[in-house]
C-alpha cells in the first residue's frame, strides 16, 4: 500500500523539476495527480510518463496560469469533476528572475509576487473550501533558503519566498481547526533548469563547495520531504519550514 493511497493532489509547477518529480512521485505512491503549468508540452509529456508507469488516469494534465484567478477557479473545478476531491495542495510554481533593488524594474517585481505569491493565495482560496468539507488535507508551499536568510542579487525572488513563508503560518493557525496542515520547503541548490538559468557551469563547480555534500541537491530529494509532509505521517506538523539542503 503507497503511502498517499486514495488521495487526490494538486501540483502546480509540475510539467518539470521539483514539481514533476513530486507529481510522479505521489502517483507511484498511490495518489492520482493533477499537475499544472503553462508548459503544455511538457505538462501532457509528465502525465503521458505518469501514467504509463502507474496506470491510466492516474494522472491528469491542466493547463493553467496559477497567478491568475479565472485560470485557478477553473482548474480547481476540473479537479474536482474528475478526481472528486481534493486532499494535497502543493504550491510549486515559481519564477526566479535575479537582480538588486538597482536593477529590478516594478514590472518585474509585480510579476515574481504575482507568480510566487499570489498564486499560492489564489489556489488555496479556491482549494481550502473543498479541504474544508472533508475536515482534512494538507498544504505544502515551495519556497527557498532565500526566503529565510535572503541573497545576492534575487531581491524580488527572495523577498516573494519570504512572503510564502509568512502565508504558511498564518494560513496553519487559521486552518488547524478543521485539521487542514499548512507547512513549506525551503530548497537551497536543487539541480533543475530554474537553478541553472542564470548560473554557468563554472560557476556552478566555484560554488559547489558550499553546497551539503559538495553536491547540487536532485528534485527527487526534495520531494521526498514534500511526500511526507503532505502524508498522514507528519499528522501533528503544522507551520513549520523544512529546509532541504542545509542552512548555514
Ligand atoms: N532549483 C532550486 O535550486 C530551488 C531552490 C529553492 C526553491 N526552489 C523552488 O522550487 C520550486 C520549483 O522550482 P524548479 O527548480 O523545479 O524550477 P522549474 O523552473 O524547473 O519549475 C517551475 C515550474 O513552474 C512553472 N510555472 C511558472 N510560472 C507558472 C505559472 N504562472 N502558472 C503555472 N506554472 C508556472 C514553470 O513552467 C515550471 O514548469 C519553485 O517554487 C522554486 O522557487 C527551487
Amino acid at each position: 500500500m503507497g503511502r498517499l493511497e486514495d488521495k487526490v493532489a494538486v501540483i502546480t509547477g509540475a510539467a518539470r523539476g521539483i514539481g514533476k518529480a513530486t507529481a510522479s512521485l505521489f502517483a507511484k505512491e498511490g495518489a492520482r495527480v493533477a499537475v499544472i503549468d503553462i508548459l503544455e508540452r511538457e505538462g501532457s509529456e509528465t502525465v503521458k510518463q505518469i501514467n504509463k508507469i502507474v496506470g491510466e488516469n492516474r494522472a491528469l494534465f491542466i493547463k493553467a496560469d496559477v497567478s491568475e484567478e479565472y485560470y485557478v477557479k477553473n482548474m480547481v473545478n476540473v479537479v474536482i469533476k474528475e478526481f472528486g476531491k481534493i486532499d494535497i495542495l502543493v504550491n510549486n510554481a515559481a519564477i526566479q528572475p535575479v537582480g538588486t533593488i538597482l536593477d529590478t524594474d516594478v514590472e518585474t517585481w509585480d510579476k515574481v509576487m504575482k507568480v510566487n505569491l499570489r498564486s499560492a493565495f489564489l489556489c488555496c482560496k479556491y482549494v481550502v473550501p473543498f479541504m474544508i468539507e472533508n475536515r482534512s488535507g494538507s498544504i505544502v508551499n515551495v519556497a527557498s533558503i532565500l526566503g529565510l536568510r535572503g541573497g545576492e542579487r534575487i531581491v524580488a525572488y527572495a523577498t516573494s519566498k519570504a512572503g510564502l513563508i509568512g502565508f504558511t503560518k498564518s494560513l496553519a493557525e487559521d486552518l488547524m481547526q478543521y485539521n487542514i496542515r499548512v507547512n513549506a520547503v525551503a530548497p537551497r541548490a536543487i539541480d533543475t533548469e530554474m537553478f541553472r538559468f542564470y548560473r554557468s557551469e563554472e560557476e556552478i563547480k566555484k560554488r559547489i563547495g558550499r553546497y551539503l555534500f559538495g553536491r547540487l541537491g536532485k528534485p527527487e530529494e526534495v520531494a521526498y520531504t514534500i511526500l511526507f509532509l503532505a502524508s498522514d505521517e507528519a499528522s501533528y506538523i503544522t507551520g513549520e519550514v523544512v529546509v532541504v539542503g542545509g542552512y548555514w
